[in-house]
């Protein structure tokens, strides 16, 4: 035993520093103890697990003991190396860190002193290219790793967060049963499963990500128009979203948005939205979802706005420089009343499903190119709680896989078909009165732009293949034959099979 490996338990805590051999006692250990870490570690210790806590420097250890070591039975640990003796075998660590070079630091130092078999489990938010890779290194090395998406934010990680790991499943079912109990639950059901092999559990978060920027995007525009349109202000539009909330849009993010737009500055008395700069941060990955998306060809419209539009909110100069732009000759209609509230509703619900519906292509595209096999009712299952992106409406979702699991998209699920035929009136009055107002609504603009391209019989792409064939002979396919044709376009103009 060292000095430092001193075990905490609950009981003893009044005289926290009796200190016992503690060796192999930890059920679990997590290191990386900022926000979210200290509340994973609370929540293993809430649910009877006892949790080995280490972190680079031993303040934010301490603080948790301190502030929290009522919680459960924690084992304070100061080196890595007295961090793993202190787990009982296989060993199960997991990283909290940031994303990036402190990920493989600390991965690649539990390596070192774990044996084969032991498990490390990445909690962060890591590009899932960087997962495959360090499941293979790992691997090489007899240490066995998992990648795990985790959502919810602090109060997800302390009472339950929606969970995607990803990973052999061999090693998901040593600590599948841990990372459940200590997950949100719907109905009973845990919000968490095995998504897949390798990178797949943060492929999903990434996706998971993306289509929470999404939703927020249209919620902002939702807010936009119903404050410049209908003129409801912040105070009274807080009571419009709580209405929402109690229907179809019933979700975290609606709910959130009430309190946000009901919350008012005590330095000015208006409301606190009033006063925060409109320019969205990004931590990147929306980002990284759209960049997987391109890669994959799959059009995540939505996602992507809503990363182009957190973009512009931050381009200062040019949007200095814009404000001096002619806005053309712009208009509000003579009414915007209750109307115009649902359209907005309408609008919001219809085009948050055309984003779900690009998020689980990006979903089925990536799965099909790494062999995930990921089933994406479970996806939906999994999300129904503890994530940011929970959402009455993903058990519509789980519905539509379970009735067909190979759904070639969400928008062919009879419910999602009714729901979009029930909105899509609204959501083109909506589309028209932002652009004869002048107010930029890019998430409901594509969400719809997409819409109507899959109801589009022919598309001007066959335009486009007649002028990729002009100037580059890049050759088209015929509707009525097949093969690959060519027309001779600097010679006499005749067809050619290519
Ligand atoms: C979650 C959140 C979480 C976080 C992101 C978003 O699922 O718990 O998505 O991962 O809030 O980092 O951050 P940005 O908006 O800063 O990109």
């Amino acid at each position: 035993m060292t000095s430092s490996t001193l075990k905490f338990m609950s009981t003893e805590r009044e005289d926290a520093q009796t200190a016992t051999d503690i060796t192999g006692t930890a059920d679990i250990g997590v290191t990386g103890l900022a926000v979210m870490g200290s509340n994973i570690a609370r929540n293993f210790a809430r649910r009877g697990y006892t949790v080995a806590v280490h972190n680079r420097s031993t303040g934010k250890t301490d603080a948790l003991l301190n502030e929290h070591g009522s919680d459960g039975d924690f084992v304070r640990t100061e080196s890595i190396a007295e961090f793993a003796a202190a787990l009982n075998s296989p060993r199960r660590a997991l990283v909290m860190v940031q994303a990036g070079a402190p990920t493989d630091a600390v991965i690649d130092a539990l390596a070192d002193v774990f044996d084969e078999g032991d498990i490390i489990i990445d909690g962060g938010n890591a590009l899932y290219t960087d997962t495959i890779r360090r499941e293979k290194a790992m691997a090489e090395r007899g240490i066995r790793f998992i990648g795990a998406g985790i959502s919810g934010g602090e109060e997800g990680a302390l009472e339950g967060p929606s969970i995607m790991p990803g990973g052999p499943a061999s090693s998901y079912e040593v600590v599948g049963p841990m990372l459940e109990s200590i997950s949100a639950k719907v109905d009973g059901t845990p919000c968490c499963t095995h998504i897949g092999d390798d990178g797949s559990g943060h492929f999903v978060k990434m996706v998971h990500n993306g289509i929470e920027y999404s939703d927020m995007q249209l919620i902002g525009e939702a807010y936009h128009l119903l404050r410049g349109v209908a003129g409801i202000e912040p105070g009274p539009m807080a009571e419009v979203f709580r209405d929402w909330n109690t229907g179809e849009l019933d979700s975290y993010l609606i709910e959130i948005t009430a309190e946000v737009l009901a919350q008012v500055d005590a330095d000015t008395g208006g409301p606190l939205v009033d006063v925060i700069v409109d320019r969205a941060g990004q931590k990147g990955t929306g980002r990284w979802t759209v960049k997987s998306a391109l890669d994959l060809g799959v059009p995540v419209t939505g996602i992507a706005e809503a990363v182009f539009a957190r973009a512009l909110s931050s381009s200062v100069p040019q949007r200095e420089a814009g404000k001096s732009l002619p806005s053309g000759t712009v208009s509000t209609p003579s009414e915007a009343g209750a109307e115009f509230v649902e359209d907005v509703r309408k609008a919001l619900y219809a085009s948050k499903i055309i984003a779900y519906a690009q998020g689980f292509d990006q979903i089925t595209a990536a799965s099909t190119e790494h062999g995930w096999d990921i089933a994406r009712g479970d996806l939906a299952t999994i999300w129904r709680g503890g994530c940011i992106i929970r959402a009455k409406f993903l058990n519509h979702i789980r519905e539509a896989y379970a009735q067909n699991p190979e759904l070639p998209t969400l928008l062919a699920a009879p419910y999602f078909a009714e729901a979009l035929a029930d909105c899509v009136d609204s959501w083109r009055r909506v589309v028209t009165t932002a652009v004869t107002a002048g107010i930029p609504a890019p998430g409901f603009s594509a969400a719809l732009a997409y819409y109507d391209g899959l109801r589009t019989d022919r598309l001007p792409a066959a335009l486009i293949q007649g002028q990729r064939d002009f100037f580059g002979a890049h050759t088209y396919l015929r509707t009525d034959r097949d093969g690959s044709f060519h027309t001779l376009w600097s010679g006499d103009r005749s067809e050619v099979r290519a």
